[in-house]
């Protein structure tokens, strides 16, 4: 159970991606809201990146901002992480460029005008000016599946739920800062 985890409202965004004993498999913070929602308050589930739900993940984020980021130790979810760092490495898309080269090898230079930032998940949801919104880091995720013209994975997808994780762990001691403001 996540809550075994999550000591307090103000731990929820420092230890979200933790596994769900019902799912056999780690939620973001969004789907454990969600999951909240439907199996204990019998209310219907709020589509991903609605106002709803992203209004209700700021708030619980702000909760713990300026805490360390400190994904669950939990041996259940290594095999989810380590898929989401091989996904890190992977080439994709058309420009055949895996994560890791833009936001290891070439953080810090400009990308089309753009900084590349080294890509760490530490202030979502964030408001992006760009989307004049507030948008998840799947939402970012999957824009960065369109930069280099791959498929994205839809919303939830544990493709997207494995690359968060590690994300996560790659960020480990990083102070959350959500909800931030990005270009
Ligand atoms: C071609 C270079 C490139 C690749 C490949 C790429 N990104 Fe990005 N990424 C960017 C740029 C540039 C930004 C900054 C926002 C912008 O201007 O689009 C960004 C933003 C991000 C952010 C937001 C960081 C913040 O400070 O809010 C995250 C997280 C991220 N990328 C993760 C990934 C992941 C995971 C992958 C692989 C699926 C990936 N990126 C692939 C260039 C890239």
């Amino acid at each position: 159970m996540c809550r075994r985890y999550t000591r307090s409202k103000r731990d929820s965004a420092s230890r979200s991606n933790c596994v769900d004993a019902t799912l056999a498999r780690p939620v973001t913070l969004g789907e454990r809201i969600n999951g909240c929602r439907a199996r204990r308050q019998k209310a219907e589930a709020w589509r991903p990146e609605s106002a709803e739900l992203l209004a209700l993940e700021a708030y619980v984020a702000l909760q713990s901002r300026g805490l360390p980021i400190a994904p669950p130790d939990d041996p259940r979810l290594a095999p989810f992480r380590a898929r989401g760092e091989a996904r890190y490495r992977q080439r994709i898309g058309q420009l055949d460029l895996a994560c890791a080269q833009c936001h290891d090898d070439h953080a810090g230079k400009r990308l089309g005008g753009s900084p590349i930032p080294q890509g760490h998940p530490t202030g979502y949801p964030v408001y992006r000016l760009e989307w004049q919104a507030l948008g998840s880091l799947q939402r970012r995720l999957r824009g960065c599946y369109g930069g280099v013209r791959a498929e994205p994975p839809p919303y939830g997808a544990i493709d997207l739920v494995e690359l968060e994780l590690y994300l996560a762990t790659r960020a480990a001691g990083m102070k959350v800062e959500s909800p931030a403001v990005r270009p």
